[in-house]
């Protein structure tokens, strides 16, 4: 294991804010999880940083998993099962699958970030969330000092939520993650998808299509991280009241879709009916094509002027809307 004191962390978050933590530890190997993970300050993990706003000063430690890996277990007509280290790259996954003939991530196809951070927040584009195709997570367990492999119901997923997610104390340490692909149908119901396959007759359609649509949807709405830093959707979609999304729904024809724990409505649509669509503060940009991203514009910025403008925005969508904007991204570091 390597330890840096007082390390940068420029390079280690997508917004490219400056951040310095104590001290930055890289594992690359089971054996150092013990002695990483044993701190008295805070521990952080820290995956690609695609999802992570970072304060100047973060205090404690930051771990960055290196340990890389990706093979096929198991090839049946149940379906293939694919084991991933947390530090390889998502998007590569999804090719890596594709290009052996094996289906069922083409709809998550360019999703920044590493692999450990796909079951941590669920990741889901297009119609298609991570839980559907997860069969287990293995972890390191800071509590019990073990490792053990959590089954998909134990990750208690929800929508951009599970327990690794909601869990403060960081107990569990995401090592890899086992897929089970290979026989889902394909899913092309979500609008723009749809839409933007519209001639491609179903019957001659295949993942790489559709992995290929979403990609240029992708690229077509988002900003590249490289030329545009950010760290992707900065609010949930918030779930309200079915009553409540159907008022806004008449009053401004917020789109609403029904869940099981009620209606959600979309963030950019409120955002983007309160005027803040291409409004830049503080040098934070607030991403015109789709307004629920938020790109650093300038050298100066930190993860504090991001926070203020996040809580302008959720601030004026509650006195418009009295609807609650929760952030996606993970803040690490002093906020004060
Ligand atoms: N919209 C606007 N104005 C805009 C852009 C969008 O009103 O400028 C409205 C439109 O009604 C549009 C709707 O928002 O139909 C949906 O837009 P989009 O397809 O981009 O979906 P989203 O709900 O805004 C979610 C995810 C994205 C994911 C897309 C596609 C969240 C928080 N975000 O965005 O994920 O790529 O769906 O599935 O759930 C991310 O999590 O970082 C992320 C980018």
């Amino acid at each position: 294991m390597k330890i840096f004191e007082n390390a940068d962390l420029l390079s280690h978050n997508s917004l490219r804010f400056q951040s310095n933590v104590d001290e930055l530890v890289v594992v690359e190997d089971y054996e150092d999880l013990a002695a990483a993970f044993d701190c008295a300050d805070p521990v952080h993990i820290l995956g690609e940083g695609t999802n992570s706003v970072l304060m100047p000063h973060v205090r404690g430690r930051v771990v960055e998993m290196a340990i890389r890996g990706i093979r096929v277990i198991h090839d049946s007509n149940q379906g293939v099962l694919v084991h991933v280290a947390a530090s390889e790259n998502w998007h590569e996954v999804v090719r890596y699958t594709l290009g052996q003939g094996i289906h069922g991530l083409e709809n998550l196809s360019l999703i920044p970030g590493s692999v450990g951070a796909a079951p941590y927040q669920n990741i889901g584009a297009y119609g298609v969330e991570l839980h559907e195709v997860l069969e287990s997570v293995q972890v390191y367990d800071r509590n019990q000092g073990d490792i053990k492999r959590l089954n998909n119901t134990d990750c208690q997923f929800g929508y951009r939520d599970s327990i690794f997610r909601r869990d403060s104390e960081n107990r569990y340490v995401i090592l890899n993650i086992t897929l089970r692909l290979g026989r889902h149908k394909l899913r092309t119901g979500y609008k723009d998808l749809e839409r933007s396959l519209k001639g491609v007759s179903d019957s001659s359609l295949t993942p790489v299509q559709v992995s290929e649509a979403v990609i240029r949807l992708r690229r077509r709405k988002l900003p590249s991280l490289k030329r545009f830093p950010n760290v992707g959707s900065v609010f949930k979609n918030p779930v309200i009241s079915r009553q409540h999304a159907m008022d806004l729904n008449r009053e401004i024809g917020v789109p609403m879709y029904s869940t099981p724990t009620g209606t959600k409505v979309s963030a950019a649509y409120l955002i983007d009916c309160s005027g803040w669509k291409g409004k830049q503060i503080s040098g934070i940009l607030i991403w015109p094509r789709q307004p629920l991203v938020f790109v650093n514009q300038s050298s100066k910025a930190t993860g504090i002027e991001f926070l203020q403008v996040a809580n302008q925005v959720r601030e004026d969508i509650y006195s418009k809307f009295q609807v609650p904007l929760e952030m996606e991204p993970v803040v690490l570091g002093d906020v004060n």
